[in-house]
């Protein structure tokens, strides 16, 4: 959850201060106020990284120096970035500089969806993976640790391939990274059978023509189930020692869910791949509080009015209030405001990059 939120220069927001509310905050405004770099901003003091930059050098406003963010999260602890032209980037965890970006993650469980979320299917294995690895991350205390690695390990294992080096030197690497790698892979394929139980009740309610299918998870765990990591690694040598690079292992992982053994994307609307996409986000959410008590993870939606009807709408919003979940989303569309609860809720009028808080302009309306 997340606190007295303050930006600074960052994108087209001069400056803006939130209070936020711990249950759904809608953020609303014209095409180009602001509302997507709002979500930005939250998503960089959570995860250390921009969903739409690579470079958080193009987050600093145009006409500034340097942006900056602060925010609390729910303990009281301070969490700051701030990024100067000239000096780069600082991220501040309770008034120490980050150490490592996943003390980030760990202190801020955030998901975001983006407006084209729908996408899911089409983005390829590297977002799957991730989105899967974000649910193992957080319920696997080990999760990072096999992860870091297998992957210090594979690097090593690549470069001694890269530069042909004999077998011997190769295979020195084989034991870490099979040892990390079968780690990996049973921990998500644990978590996606995990994330099929939790999903097909949030799914079928939000999409009820789907209520008598049958749902499968189909998962690639990135080399031939029938056979040892080991087996693979040593039967691929001559082809990974051609290539300079082993192509078989938990990086090239993939997953999907089936809908009647056939594929979402060939039979799902564009609204229902949404939901789709949506359902698995919730459920991922689910899962945290069954497996940690987590109370305090952080959804963003971009566009929560894009592509879905305004039943849909209404049930999604329904779903997000029974989670003890903090949402920050987005829309264009004044009449979301009515979907909003008066007490628990909070709307954010975003205008030309100022934010102003909506129980205020009603304050303000009453006298
Ligand atoms: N570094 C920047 N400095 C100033 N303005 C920017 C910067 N980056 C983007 N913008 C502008 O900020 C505005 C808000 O963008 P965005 O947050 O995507 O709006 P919304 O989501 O409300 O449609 C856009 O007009 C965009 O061109
Ligand atoms: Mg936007």
């Amino acid at each position: 959850m997340l606190s007295n939120l303050t930006i600074t220069d960052f994108r087209n927001i001069h400056s803006a201060e939130l209070s936020p509310t711990q249950n759904i905050n809608l953020l609303l405004g014209d095409n180009g106020s602001g509302k997507t770099s709002l979500l930005e901003a939250i998503h960089i003091l959570g995860v250390g990284r921009s969903f739409r930059s690579q470079q958080l050098k193009n987050t600093v406003n145009l006409n500034a120096d340097r942006c900056v963010l602060f925010a609390r999260s729910d303990d009281s602890t301070p969490i700051g970035m701030q990024y100067d032209l000239k000096t780069g980037l600082q991220i501040r965890l309770n008034n120490a500089p980050l150490v490592k970006v996943s003390e980030l993650a760990l202190n801020l469980p955030l998901q975001y969806i983006s407006a084209n979320c729908h996408q899911f299917f089409e983005l390829g294995p590297k977002f799957r993976r991730k989105l899967v690895d974000w649910g193992v991350f957080h319920v696997e205390h080990h999760f990072n640790y096999h992860w870091q690695s297998y992957k210090k390990a594979s690097q090593q294992r690549n470069s001694a391939l890269k530069h042909k080096q004999s077998k011997l030197d190769v295979e020195a690497w084989n034991n870490t990274v099979i040892n990390h790698g079968e780690h990996i892979a049973n921990f998500r394929h644990t978590y996606l059978h995990r994330l099929l139980d939790a999903f097909i009740p949030i799914f079928t309610s939000l999409c009820t023509t789907f209520k008598s299918s049958i749902f499968t998870v189909k998962y690639n765990q990135g080399w031939a189930k029938d056979s040892s990591l080991h087996e693979i690694l040593n039967n691929n040598f001559e082809r990974d020692r051609m290539l300079g690079y082993s192509r078989t292992g938990p990086h090239s992982a993939d997953w999907t869910i089936k809908i009647n053994d056939a594929d979402p994307s060939e039979m799902l609307s564009r609204g229902q791949q949404k939901l789709f996409f949506l359902s698995i986000c919730i459920a991922q959410i689910e899962i945290l509080l069954q497996e940690k008590n987590y109370r305090n993870t952080i959804l963003l939606i971009d566009d929560i009015s894009s592509e879905l009807d305004w039943q849909h709408q209404v049930n999604v919003i329904k779903f997000l209030r029974d989670l003890p979940v903090q949402v920050f989303m987005t829309s264009t569309d004044k009449k979301m405001t009515t979907l909003m609860d008066e007490t628990d809720d909070k709307v954010f009028h975003v205008e030309l990059g100022e934010v102003k808080d909506g129980s205020l302009l009603s304050q303000i309306a009453d006298t």
